[in-house]
């Protein structure tokens, strides 16, 4: 900055950022509609050629899938389900795009070289695929916190043995990411992770008991997916956010807090030794973590709402209320226990997320489901960490089958 008394640094060339190849695991969801919308943006803003796309990906959104590549244009498209490779293959006739299709397939996409990775697939489906990205050296943006939840250790052991670089989406991760002084780590004294208490924030117990799964997903301040969506509504995203604060951080638990702040303007609060606070604060946008994400460790523009403060009358602060979010406690045991339980407590979370929505248990069912499946199985896993990707997808599976048996005891 020119005429400045202070030390400014030099001008920032973003060309580097702008060339990246990306790859966009899970492009037709929430996250993966808003990157693109954010790639969008860059070749209006800085020029046609920012972010060339390497591959995309959904699971059975093939109509979304195709509009995507005929517009971005990547080297290739993928659809999960392998029943619709035809359709997929017909949409895209004459563009020219490779299409491939099949669960392999996807994880095919995240090994194939490219610079960066957004991986936005929802749940523990991610995980291979992620993994795989950060191991072969990829700068990997990670919205899935599904898959840093049930393999910390595994993604811990990767990251020390290869290149590839982990960049939060998660609002209030990358919002913590931003604020975080790493080599002042000794002065970090609690890092406060936000939540804005969700569509049941006000609710009695007596009235979450008849909440219907289209009350669940329609979240006040945040558009998204609907397993996300639930999670915010029970608190348990801020359960495994907590979880996914300290993998990624190194925080141990006790300097970890959450708070309720029902207007999602302030995403992370870092406090120091010297008593300072430190705050993030923007617009409930995700299309602002992802652009911090993809420009990293540069700025660039994005298409995001911004924060008016003339309209805000008032920001407030409360202690979540741990009775009637009883899943938000689970999280925190499983925090303190470590070991298998967040593997356990996440995918007994992802099978009573799909009964509720399924309508097969009750908006209570969820907290009862993965508390029944915690007792069941953490005594028994108890000091044993799942270290390789085997030894998740293992516990993930036999957890699975236990939810399963729980949900149905939480329906009756
Ligand atoms: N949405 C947000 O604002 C937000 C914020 C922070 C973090 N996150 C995290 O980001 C991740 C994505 O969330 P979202 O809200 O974007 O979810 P979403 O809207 O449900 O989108 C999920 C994406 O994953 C694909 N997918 C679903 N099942 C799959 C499978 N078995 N294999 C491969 N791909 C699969 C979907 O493809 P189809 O469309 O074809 O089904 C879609 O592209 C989640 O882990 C969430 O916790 C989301």
């Amino acid at each position: 900055m020119n005429g400045a008394l202070v030390p400014t640094g030099a001008d920032i060339d973003l060309a580097p950022v702008l060339d990246r190849r990306v790859t966009v695991l899970g492009s037709t969801g929430s996250v993966g509609t808003a990157t693109l919308d954010v790639v969008r943006f860059a070749r209006t803003h800085y020029g046609p050629d920012s972010f060339p796309l390497e591959a995309i990906t959904a699971q059975k959104n093939v109509n979304l899938l195709a509009a995507q590549a005929r517009e971005f244009r990547p080297r290739t498209a993928v659809i999960g389900e392998a029943s619709l490779r035809m359709a997929l293959t017909d949409a895209l006739f004459g563009t020219g795009i490779e299409v491939l299709a099949g669960k392999d397939a996807i994880l095919e996409a995240a090994s194939h070289p490219s610079d960066m990775v957004m991986s936005a697939i929802v749940g523990t489906a991610g995980l291979a695929p992620t993994l795989a990205a950060l191991q072969r050296g990829a700068i990997v943006a990670v919205a899935n916190k599904e898959c840093i939840v049930a393999a910390g250790e595994v993604f811990r052991r990767a990251a020390d043995n290869c290149q590839g670089v982990l960049i939060p989406v998660d609002s209030e991760h990358n919002a913590a990411f931003q604020l975080l002084d790493f080599a002042q780590a000794h002065a970090i004294e609690k890092l406060t992770l936000t939540a804005s208490g969700g569509p049941f924030r006000t609710w009695s117990l007596d009235r979450m008991a008849s909440a219907t799964p289209e009350q669940a997903v329609s979240h006040p301040n945040w558009s998204m997916g609907a397993k996300i969506s639930v999670d915010s509504a029970t608190l348990m995203n801020k359960g495994l956010e907590l979880i996914e604060a300290h993998i990624l951080f190194g925080l141990p638990p006790e300097k970890l807090d959450v708070i309720i702040h029902a207007q999602s303007a302030v995403h992370c609060l870092v406090a120091y030794a010297d008593g300072s606070v430190l705050g993030h604060l923007s617009a409930p946008d995700m299309k602002t973590p992802i652009a911090y994400a993809l420009g990293w460790p540069r700025r660039i523009a994005s298409p995001s709402r911004r924060l008016d403060f003339a309209e805000f009358t008032q920001l407030t602060f409360e202690k979540p209320d741990l009775a009637r979010f009883p899943c938000l406690q689970l999280a925190r045991v499983c925090l303190q226990m470590g070991g298998a339980a967040p593997t356990i407590l996440n995918a007994a979370n992802e099978v009573a997320v799909e009964q509720f929505l399924g309508r097969r248990i009750g908006f209570l069912g969820i907290a009862r489901t993965v508390e029944r499946t915690l007792s069941a199985l953490a005594r028994e896993m108890s000091g044993r960490t799942p270290e390789t990707l085997e030894e998740v997808l293992a516990l993930d599976g036999a957890t699975r089958a236990r939810a399963r048996e729980a949900s149905g005891v939480a329906a009756a």
